[in-house]
């Protein structure tokens, strides 16, 4: 793992949110994508190196909804840029850690990701995230 390349923070209303973290951080998002696949729509800040990644659900059945009927607003999960998604996939299952896919899958923001479950990781959801370079 190389770096922290973003924290998911799961929001209520993007727009609400866009708003707040526009003042906060004292930038706009760069951009707003939505994943059907995961039921979510994102927008991304920049802070230096890392950035926050803001997901609200598209629908009600999404994990996204599921989290914030369960957890409230806030830190949804950790994600760490890997050079080689694969190798770091096969590398944490042999040390026990549970992955969420058997395959990297297609995420936000041009990414390969692969989620490992937060009962193996102290509660806290970790992605692991590979540029697509293609
Ligand atoms: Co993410």
């Amino acid at each position: 793992m190389t770096n922290v390349e973003h924290i998911g923070i799961a929001v209520k209303s993007l727009e609400a949110s866009n708003a707040l973290f526009t003042k906060l951080l004292n930038t706009p998002p760069y951009k707003s994508e939505t994943v059907a696949s995961e039921g979510v729509t994102t927008s991304f800040f920049r802070v230096n190196q890392t950035k926050i990644e803001l997901l609200e659900a598209t629908d009600p059945g999404s994990p996204i909804a599921k989290f914030l009927e369960k957890k409230g607003e806030g830190i949804h999960h950790i994600a760490y840029e890997v050079s080689d998604i694969r190798a770091e996939m096969e590398r944490l299952r042999g040390e026990g850690f549970t992955l969420l896919s058997e395959t990297p899958k297609r995420g936000a923001d041009n990414k390969l990701v692969c989620f490992l479950h937060p009962k193996t990781t102290n509660g806290v959801l970790v992605e692991l995230c590979q540029e697509i370079t293609d």
